[in-house]
């Protein structure tokens, strides 16, 4: 567990363990995710790649989950993200970038694919942010978590907490595929990112609450190599 004086310390610690990590192993595989709290992670990672300190040619990518129904054209979908915020910046060949494709006419198919892929060549380190609730890639609170990729039903507070980004909550989509806790698990090494006062008690509950999964964050503790990097406003509940 680290916790940041500032944001942007974060940022560069961060960028840093993949920037190492793949000067140390050109061939890595990264797992990726969306949201607000990379975005600054990307953006000194694409730094590292202008100053000539790390390529991305070798590099694979899989993404934890995508909205079903939007194309990678549409600029809500995960994979339009991506592109502008990584992939289109550095030199990562487009092949070797992976998200689950949400425009799948066989979703159960997709996820088997998906799943195939990560089987074949786990991920050496998955990114992950934290929901307010406790869910990891699309993984709700629920009685019951699966452990492969799946296609879920959003839930009214993860659609109305995404509303902001869409003309109205109507075209929020209803469904996304997501990495399951399973498939998450699999990773050599977790990295954990939790930023604002917002989730400082969400941080603090899946980290050193029950394990349960009712918190889908809680089963990270049983992660062997679980890496949690905080802000300080975030990690208020934690020293
Ligand atoms: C994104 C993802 C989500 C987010 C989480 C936190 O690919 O899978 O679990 O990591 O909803 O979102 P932000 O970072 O926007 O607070």
């Amino acid at each position: 567990l680290k916790i940041f004086e500032t944001s942007e310390q974060l940022d560069v610690y961060a960028a840093e363990l993949f920037t190492k990590l793949i000067n140390e192993k050109p061939n890595a595989v990264l797992g990726l995710a969306t949201g607000s709290t990379p975005i600054g992670i990307y953006e000194k990672m694409v730094e590292s790649y202008h100053q000539k300190k790390v390529s991305f040619k070798g590099v694979t990518t899989y993404n934890l989950d995508e909205y079903v129904g939007l194309t990678p054209d549409n600029d809500q979908s995960y994979a339009y993200y991506m592109n502008k915020h990584l992939f289109s910046r550095v030199d990562i060949p487009s092949g070797q970038a992976h998200l689950p494709n949400g425009m799948a006419e066989d979703p159960e198919a997709e996820c088997k694919r998906y799943d195939a892929m990560l089987n074949e060549r786990p991920a050496d380190i998955q990114l992950l942010g934290l929901g307010h609730n406790g869910h990891i890639g699309f993984n709700e609170p629920d009685d019951k978590l699966t452990a492969g990729t799946h296609v879920v039903k959003l839930k009214e507070e993860t659609r109305e907490a995404n509303a902001r980004f869409f003309a109205s909550i109507d075209e929020v989509p209803r469904e996304a595929v997501t990495m399951g806790v399973g498939s998450i698990l699999k990773a050599n090494t977790i990295l954990l990112v939790v930023r604002g006062s917002d989730k400082a008690r969400i941080v603090k509950e899946a980290l050193t609450g029950p394990i349960t999964t009712q918190v889908p964050a809680s089963l990270l503790q049983t992660h062997p190599r679980l890496i949690v990097l905080v802000d300080r406003e975030a990690g208020r509940f934690l020293e």
